[in-house]
């Protein structure tokens, strides 16, 4: 057994050739996905007041910014609708000319090899901002299954390559899974949102696509912080339900869940460093002094170590750029 003197740690850390060459976890663009927030019509993109560098992107526009996101060599997007019209069950989720619907027709056209994930929930689409139908003022999980099914189909339809179920509703990948089968969609793979938290750092989220309920929260539905059992066994459920993948999300402030996960499961897990989490780094970077590019890295390559095999985050723009320098 060797101990100091003998034992010296920082002989392997003596230059970067011997860093990189002991390496234990390489953030690689491949693993990156970009959301992308869409509108419906023309007009300018948007900037999010409290996300900068991150836009609302008009459809008219989508092939200038889908363009730039092939270049850069990110595989994949996750793409967030924000419908014209608004009721009380979300019928432009599932509107064949829906706003997803239409972006999805238009990514394929521009980049055929571009990965398109759909988000798949219903909070976006009602005038309420709830992820489910509102009975007596709770949301009913049962009356909701059929219209997150029906929007996954409709998706599925449009082109989407993996659909994204958000919503937390109990049996919904279940129900996904089997209308996509039934309407001849069995190659469409399902990453189930599976132990998402009712955190407070989806804000600057709420605000870009304007799904912040107008009554209440979603407590009763998301998951509550403190727990970690409990995300094993959600993840288990939509695994038994059919998911392909599965994710954990928010990252940074559940990174042992993501670990857990990682240690317990052997499915493709994806994390999603949230809204609130490029918030902060982009006002610190801003306010605090501190540097963005080695700050964004070290997160990224943090929840990689964790056990995400793919990482969803606002940064993957300026992370991919870095990476391809470096
Ligand atoms: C829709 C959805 C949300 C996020 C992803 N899908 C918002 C929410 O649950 O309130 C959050 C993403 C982010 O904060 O970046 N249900």
């Amino acid at each position: 057994m060797s101990h100091f003197p003998q034992l010296r740690l920082r002989r392997l850390r003596r230059s970067d050739p011997l860093r990189k060459l002991v390496r234990e976890t390489r953030l690689d663009i491949a693993d990156l996905v970009y959301p992308l927030f869409v509108t419906e019509g023309s007009g300018q993109k948007q900037e999010i007041a409290s996300m900068p560098g991150i836009f609302r992107h008009p459809l008219a526009r989508l092939p200038q910014e889908i363009a730039e996101i092939a270049e850069l060599g990110i595989p994949a997007v996750i793409l967030f609708g924000i419908p014209d019209h608004k009721d009380e069950v979300g019928s432009s989720a599932y509107h064949p000319k829906g706003v997803i619907q239409q972006a999805v027709g238009s990514i394929k056209k521009t980049a055929p090899e571009l990965v398109v994930i759909t988000d798949v929930c219903l909070c976006e689409y009602t005038s309420h901002g709830h992820c489910g139908i509102l009975v007596n003022d709770y949301v009913d999980n049962d009356k909701t299954l059929p219209l997150l099914a029906k929007t996954a189909v409709s998706h599925a339809g449009a082109g989407a390559d993996i659909v994204a179920p958000s919503d937390m509703m109990d049996g919904r990948v279940r129900a996904i899974r089997q209308a996509l089968d039934e309407a001849q969609f069995h190659d469409t793979p399902i990453l189930a949102y599976a132990a998402k938290y009712a955190s407070a750092f989806y804000g600057p989220f709420r605000e870009a696509a304007d799904s912040t309920p107008s009554s209440g929260d979603r407590r009763s539905y998301q998951m509550d912080p403190p727990n970690w059992r409990e995300a094993l066994r959600e993840v288990e459920q939509d695994i038994a339900e059919g998911a392909d993948m599965v994710m954990v999300k928010p990252a940074l402030a559940y990174l042992d869940v993501l670990q857990r996960v990682r240690r317990r499961f052997n499915h493709p897990l994806a994390a999603y460093n949230v809204s609130g989490e490029y918030a902060m780094v982009k006002a610190a970077a801003r306010h605090g002094g501190l540097d963005e590019r080695t700050m964004t890295l070290e997160i990224l390559t943090a929840i990689k170590r964790a056990g995400a095999d793919i990482i969803i985050s606002y940064h993957a723009k300026d992370a991919a750029r870095w990476l391809s320098e470096a």
